[in-house]
């Protein structure tokens, strides 16, 4: 294959956030130029002031790189001409028909899954701590514990009791966070610790989409999504079902960990996953003497989201409030400062990384007549 047509099939997991298609199935992605490792790209948006265009510029700009035969990319933005975006709606209709979420969480909902192919690098204890720094903003935010093996953030975030469900969908326990709340779904609730132990493969698979699908995630602004280290397959699953997934890898500075998140990273990009950044855990511990200890070695984090072209979103030092914290379901942010590291990723990834759905909008105003006309469509047929 050409490296034009290669950086266009990679460019095909770039989505309009908005619309949650593929920039290229929707006719965004004009003319491809690729020599000398440099490629040049064509977009176009359906409107100049776009303010979604940075997100759509970084992911372009993300999914050329990642490849390993371009080493820059010029992108020429431009806007479709009225023809072109009355295909795009059309084509957009199409998709909206052929994917109707069978979900309760529209495509615009951002989705984190936090990964890390490893295991005790600290993913759940960031689960649970970003979830309380994203409510405590005032947001209500899903959390998945899809980590059957290893569940944790019933302990972690101190949400317990049985789940019930109400017209055949799992109702997701809640705790009020400031003016926002969690809602907490847990693999570990289908099965006492003994019997989940021998959940094997399709059956994890089958619960995963179960507790997408069968579970009533109204109104949420995130859901963030704890998975046990190294499956790919419940990856694959959530990829499917929520096509916005994006994944935090999470590494401490050794060159272990950080060769293990690459690979996960590695595993999702080619599973057409977005990567959308890189949180270093254990970087560290600065002591009362106000001596830094870099206890597993340093850098890990930085090298780690240079090679994925990706931001390193946040280093958090070895701070053992977070066990402890965790251990009595009262998440170490609860007792942080406004700026302190985990309010500081939560923020970032509010302005940056995922924006909440509704703050802005290039595309929202055609979602409504796109929304209208399936229902109407459904109707008719
Ligand atoms: N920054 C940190 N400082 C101190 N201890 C931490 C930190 N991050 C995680 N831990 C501890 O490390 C252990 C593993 O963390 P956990 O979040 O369960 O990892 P994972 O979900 O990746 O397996 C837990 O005991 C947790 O309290
Ligand atoms: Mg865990």
């Amino acid at each position: 294959m050409q490296a034009a047509d290669r950086l266009r099939e990679r460019l095909s997991q770039v989505l309009d956030p908005e619309l949650g298609a593929s920039i290229v199935e929707l006719g965004m992605v004009g003319e491809i130029e690729v020599s000398d490792r440099r490629a040049v790209v064509h977009v176009s948006l359906t409107t100049v002031g776009c303010p979604l265009r940075s997100q759509i510029e970084r992911d372009v700009k993300e999914a050329a790189l990642s490849l390993d035969d371009i080493d820059t990319i010029d992108l020429v933005m431009g806007v479709l001409d009225a023809e072109a975006k009355a295909a795009l709606m059309k084509r957009a209709r199409t998709f909206a028909q052929a994917n109707a979420p069978s979900t309760s969480i529209p495509t615009q909902t951002p989705v984190l899954m936090i990964a890390s192919g490893k295991g005790g690098v600290g993913k759940s204890s960031i689960t649970a701590n970003l979830a309380v720094a994203l409510a405590a903003s005032g947001r209500c935010v899903g959390v998945l514990d899809a980590d059957i093996w290893g569940f944790s953030l019933s302990r972690l975030l101190g949400i317990h009791g049985d789940v019930t469900a109400i017209d055949g969908k799992m109702q997701p326990l809640e705790r009020s966070v400031g003016a926002g709340a969690i809602k907490l779904l847990s693999m570990g609730l289908l099965a006492d610790e003994d019997q989940a132990l021998m959940w094997r493969g399709l059956m994890v698979q089958k619960a995963v989409a179960q507790f997408i699908e069968d579970a009533d995630w109204s109104g949420i602004d995130y859901l963030l999504i704890d998975t046990p280290p190294g499956t790919g397959d419940i990856a694959m699953t959530l990829a499917r079902l929520l096509p916005q997934m994006g994944q935090l890898v999470v590494t401490t500075p050794t060159v272990a960990a950080q060769r293990v998140a690459a690979r996960a990273a590695d595993f999702a990009r080619k599973s057409n996953i977005r990567v959308l950044g890189v949180i270093e855990n254990m970087s560290g511990f600065t002591c009362t003497c106000g001596e830094r200890h870099n206890v597993f070695g340093e850098g890990g984090g930085r090298s780690l989201s240079e090679e994925l072209h990706v931001p390193l979103l946040a280093e958090i030092e070895l701070n053992a409030a977070i066990g402890e914290g965790g251990d009595h379901g009262e998440p170490v942010v609860l007792a942080e400062s406004d700026d302190g590291v985990f309010h500081q990723l939560a923020q970032r990834i509010v302005d940056d990384v995922a924006p909440p759905f509704g703050a802005v909008g290039c595309s929202a105003r055609m979602l409504d007549s796109i929304a209208k006309a399936v229902a109407s469509s459904a109707q008719t047929s």
